[in-house]
C-alpha cells in the first residue's frame, strides 16, 4: 500500500463514518478514488469508467464497461411529463432552482417502486441518477436561454451527449468540439467524489433516515449551492469580472485582508495544500482557451497574477491558503459556452455519482443508525412557564 495509508489523520474519535471510495490527506495535497490518484483518473479513464469504479470499488472489464455504459445511455430519457416541470418555472429562474427542484421530483416517477432495501433497486436507482441529471440539466439550461428542449442521442458518448443537449439548435447541424468533450468529461471527472464533504454528509444524513435516494441527491443539491461550497465557482468568475484588470488585484487583495470580502477559490477545509484537482482544471483551461477561446483572456491573466500574487503573500500563505477546484473552473466553464448560473449545475450532475455512491455504502452497511448529531447547550437552565398576565 502506498505510504498514504500511513497517514494518521488524528481525529478517528471524531469522524461522522467510515467509508472506502475516497481518500483525501490534505496535507500531502493527496486525493484518491479507490485508490487512484485523480490525476491518474483525469487523464487516462473516462468520466462514466470513473462512475463504476466509484459505484463497484474496481475499474470494469471491457464487457463490464460496455455493458455498465449501455445501461447509463438507455436511461437518458425523463418521463415526457416531466417536461411540465420545467414550465412552471419562471424563466429567469436560477437553473439551480430547478435542479433541486426536479430532481426531488424524480421521486414522484419512481418512489412507488423502489424498495431501496433491495439491491437491484438501488442500483437501478444509482443508474437513473447518473443517467438523468444531465438530460435535467440541458433542460434547465435551455429553459433558461428559451430554446427548444433537445432529446438524448444514444450513438453519443455521456459528455457528448450533454453538450449536444444544451448547444444544438434546431436551426443548424451540431458540430461537436472533441476538444470540448474531452475537457467536459475530465471536468465532470475533477467533480466526481470528494469523501465527506457538506453535500455529501448532507445526502448521507438524509439517507440514514430511509429517504428515497432522489430526495436525499435534491438535498445534496441544495446544501452544493452555497457560495462556499459548490457555489464558489460562479463566485470565483464573478470576483474576477469584478476585478477586471490585472492593475486592480493590489486593491483587491487589501479588501480581502481587511476582511470585506473572501477570494473565491481559494482556500478548502481540508486541503492546506494545493488542491490536486486545481492543478488538472488550470492545464484544462488553458486546453479549452486555446481551442475555442483567448489564450490571453484578460481574465486569465488576472487568475494568474491573482494566484501569483497570494501564493507569495503571507497573509495567504500563513492561512495556508490556495486555489481549489473552483478557481479555474469558472474561466474554462464561461469559454465553453456556458453561463455562471450553470456552473453549479454541472458541479451537482457530476458530484451525483459521489453522492449515490456514498449513499449506497451507507444503505449497505449493517451497522448503520439514523443520524443524529448531538450538540453543546448554551441556553437558559431549566424555569418555569409565566403567564402573558405575569410577565413585564
Ligand atoms: C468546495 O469540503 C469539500 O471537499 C468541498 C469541495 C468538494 O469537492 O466538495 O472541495 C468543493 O467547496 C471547495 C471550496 C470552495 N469554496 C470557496 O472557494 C469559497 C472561498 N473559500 C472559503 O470560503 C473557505 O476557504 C472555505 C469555506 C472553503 C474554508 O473555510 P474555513 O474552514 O474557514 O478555512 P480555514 O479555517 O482554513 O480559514 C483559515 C483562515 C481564516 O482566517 P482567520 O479567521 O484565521 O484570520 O483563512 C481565512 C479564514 O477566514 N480564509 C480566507 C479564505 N478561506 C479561508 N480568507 C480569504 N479568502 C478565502 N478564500
Amino acid at each position: 500500500e502506498s505510504d498514504a495509508f500511513t497517514y494518521d489523520p488524528g481525529f478517528t474519535s471524531t469522524a461522522s463514518c467510515e467509508s472506502k471510495i475516497t481518500f483525501i490527506d490534505g496535507d500531502k495535497g493527496i486525493l484518491l478514488h479507490r485508490g487512484y490518484p485523480i490525476d491518474q483518473l483525469a487523464e487516462q479513464s473516462s468520466f462514466l469508467e470513473t462512475c463504476y469504479l466509484l459505484l463497484h470499488g474496481e475499474l470494469p472489464s471491457a464487457s463490464a464497461f460496455e455493458q455498465f455504459e449501455t445501461t447509463i445511455t438507455r436511461h437518458t430519457m425523463l418521463h415526457e411529463q416531466f417536461d411540465r416541470f420545467f414550465s412552471g418555472f419562471r424563466r429567469d429562474a436560477h437553473p439551480m432552482a430547478i435542479m433541486t427542484g426536479a430532481v426531488g421530483a424524480l421521486s414522484a416517477f419512481y418512489h412507488d417502486s423502489l424498495d431501496i432495501q433491495d439491491e437491484k433497486q438501488r442500483e437501478i436507482s444509482a443508474h437513473r441518477l447518473i443517467a438523468k441529471m444531465p438530460t435535467i440539466a440541458a433542460r434547465a439550461f435551455k429553459y433558461s436561454v428559451g430554446q427548444p428542449f433537445v432529446y438524448p442521442k444514444n450513438d453519443l458518448s455521456y459528455s457528448e451527449n450533454f453538450l449536444r443537449m444544451c448547444f444544438a439548435v434546431p436551426a443548424e447541424d451540431y458540430v461537436p468540439n472533441p476538444v470540448l468533450t474531452k475537457a467536459m468529461d475530465r471536468i465532470f471527472i475533477l467533480h466526481a467524489d470528494h469523501e465527506q464533504n457538506a453535500s455529501t454528509s448532507t445526502v448521507r444524513l438524509a439517507g440514514s433516515s430511509g429517504a428515497n435516494p432522489f430526495a436525499c441527491i435534491a438535498a445534496g443539491i441544495a446544501c452544493l449551492w452555497g457560495p462556499s461550497h459548490g457555489g464558489a465557482n460562479e463566485e470565483a468568475l464573478n470576483m474576477l469580472k469584478e476585478i477586471g484588470t490585472v492593475d486592480k488585484i493590489p486593491e483587491f487583495i487589501q479588501g480581502v485582508k481587511d476582511r470585506k470580502y473572501k477570494l473565491m477559490g481559494f482556500g478548502h477545509r481540508v486541503y492546506k495544500n494545493y488542491d490536486p484537482r486545481a492543478k488538472v482544471m488550470q492545464t484544462t483551461c488553458h486546453e479549452v482557451l486555446s481551442a475555442v477561446g483567448d489564450p490571453n483572456d484578460p481574465l486569465l491573466q488576472v487568475a494568474r497574477e491573482l494566484e501569483r500574487i497570494a501564493l507569495s503573500d503571507e497573509y495567504f500563505v500563513s492561512r495556508k491558503l490556495y486555489p481549489n477546484i473552483d478557481f479555474y473552473s469558472g474561466i474554462t466553464l464561461s469559454a465553453m459556452g456556458f453561463p455562471t448560473t450553470m456552473f453549479t449545475v454541472l458541479f451537482a450532475l457530476a458530484r451525483t455519482v459521489g453522492w449515490i455512491a456514498q449513499w449506497k455504502e451507507m444503505i449497505e452497511d449493517p451497522s448503520q443508525k439514523i443520524g443524529r448529531p448531538r450538540q453543546l447547550y448554551t441556553g437558559s437552565a431549566q424555569r418555569d412557564f409565566v403567564p402573558i398576565s405575569g410577565r413585564a
